[in-house]
């Protein structure tokens, strides 16, 4: 059976260098001018090396910088929101040339990961970046905090993955494109739904992905387990909360999950977007845009993920999305329901604020089972014991 869908940009981007390939780079590369890359450029470089982020075969140029960050598409044209990128400091590239190879390094300088072939050293305009991108110049906005700290360089080319970077955490969940699109073959699966998280799952997310499957042949979960805010929960109680979840209320002959070595940007929308379509390079058919998709605080709309799309082109973006309206627990109904579906006021609806539940999970008492399954919340209140 062939594969349903094709990545963005019609070919899966593969930049692993493989044997001969390989070993002639590592001979050189004591050679090279080095550069230290932080956790999110080395999630990037992996997932640019395995075609997540295809087309992309490199860290941006100018070129596409530019247009991802004016027009939401790449130079060639097709549709990308968010800027894949190195920075660094002018002091530590001062001596690096246009043209020649750069060794990429891990965030401790311990080893080399890949080559950067460097052909174009830029300056950029933080601020613009964060207007465009983020919607807002305020530096308390996780993404924009990023972008203000990275260095005023930007370093673009492409990249030739050496050496896998060093995870400890979640191996048999670390699916790449090919694999993921592999198994979706081999179980015959022709329309998949992806899902992005950055949470412990509760029932409003089990709802929503229960919907979705409804309608085609397998679920894809895909938590995201990059670099998160610092009060996010940690990938490994998120990564938990499925595991026992999965178990005991999902067909498992209809799920699979996977970790997302994404880092997470909250970039709202335009995030949302950008998801959509490293999901259809992993081989999803359609994805789930909820409320407030990527969001963080007050800075977008709770439905701003879904409008976005209209301003693409379907065939472009090529992945289907499949939106969902706020999602809740509606007593009178007697089930779940959404404001789309639910014909009663919020007064009948189960909902709990963020901070009650932690308040909640602090003093070790379970949240109702409206709102959460009790062996997600056991995982959780283990958590925050341990943390
Ligand atoms: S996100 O930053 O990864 O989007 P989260 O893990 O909370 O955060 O959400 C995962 C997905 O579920 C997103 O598509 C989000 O819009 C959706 N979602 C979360 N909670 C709800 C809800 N109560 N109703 C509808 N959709 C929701």
């Amino acid at each position: 059976m062939k594969d349903t869908i094709a990545p963005h940009g019609g070919k899966l981007v593969n930049r692993i260098a493989e044997d001969k390939e390989r070993e002639a780079l590592e001979e050189k590369t004591p050679n090279f001018k080095k550069i230290k890359l932080n956790k999110r450029e080395i999630s990037d470089l992996e997932m640019i090396a395995t075609g997540g982020l295809s087309p992309l075969e490199g860290f941006m140029l100018k070129k596409d910088y530019d247009s991802v960050v004016d027009m939401m598409h790449l130079s060639n044209g097709l549709s990308w929101t968010i800027p894949i990128t190195l920075s660094a400091t002018e002091e530590e590239v001062k001596n690096f040339k246009e043209g020649e190879d750069i060794a990429l390094e891990d965030e401790n300088g311990g080893e080399v990961l890949g080559i950067l072939h460097l052909e174009e050293k830029y300056r950029y305009d933080k601020e613009k970046e964060a207007d465009q991108v983020y919607g807002t110049l305020d530096a308390a906005h996780p993404g924009v905090a990023y972008l203000y700290q990275t260095g005023d360089i930007l370093l673009g080319g492409k990249i030739s993955l050496i050496k896998r970077p060093r995870h400890t955490n979640f191996m048999k969940y670390r699916l790449d494109p090919s694999e993921t699109r592999k198994i979706f073959r081999e179980k015959g699966w022709r329309r998949v739904v992806g899902f992005q998280t950055r949470n412990p799952i509760h029932r409003a997310h089990e709802y929503i992905q229960k919907c979705a499957l409804e309608i085609v042949d397998g679920l894809f979960l895909h938590p995201l387990v990059g670099e998160t805010k610092g009060d996010d929960i940690s990938a490994d109680i998120r990564m938990k909360s499925y595991e026992v979840i999965l178990e005991k209320y999902y067909p498992l002959d209809r799920t699979i999950i996977g970790v997302f070595p994404a880092a997470m940007r909250y970039a709202g929308p335009k995030e949302a977007i950008f998801h959509a379509i490293i999901r259809k390079n992993y081989g999803c058919t359609h994805f789930i845009v909820g409320r407030d998709h990527a969001g963080v605080g007050n800075y977008y709309g709770t439905f701003d993920a879904h409008y976005i799309f209209d301003e693409f082109d379907p065939e472009d973006i090529g992945i289907i999305p499949l939106f969902f309206d706020h999602t809740f627990f509606c007593r009178t109904c007697g089930s779940m329901a959404s404001y789309k579906t639910c014909p009663h006021d919020s007064s009948h609806h189960v909902t709990l604020s963020g901070t009650k539940v932690r308040e909640m999970l602090r003093k070790g008492d379970i949240p109702p089972v409206e709102f959460t399954r009790p062996e997600v919340a056991r995982v959780l209140i283990e958590g925050i014991r341990q943390q």
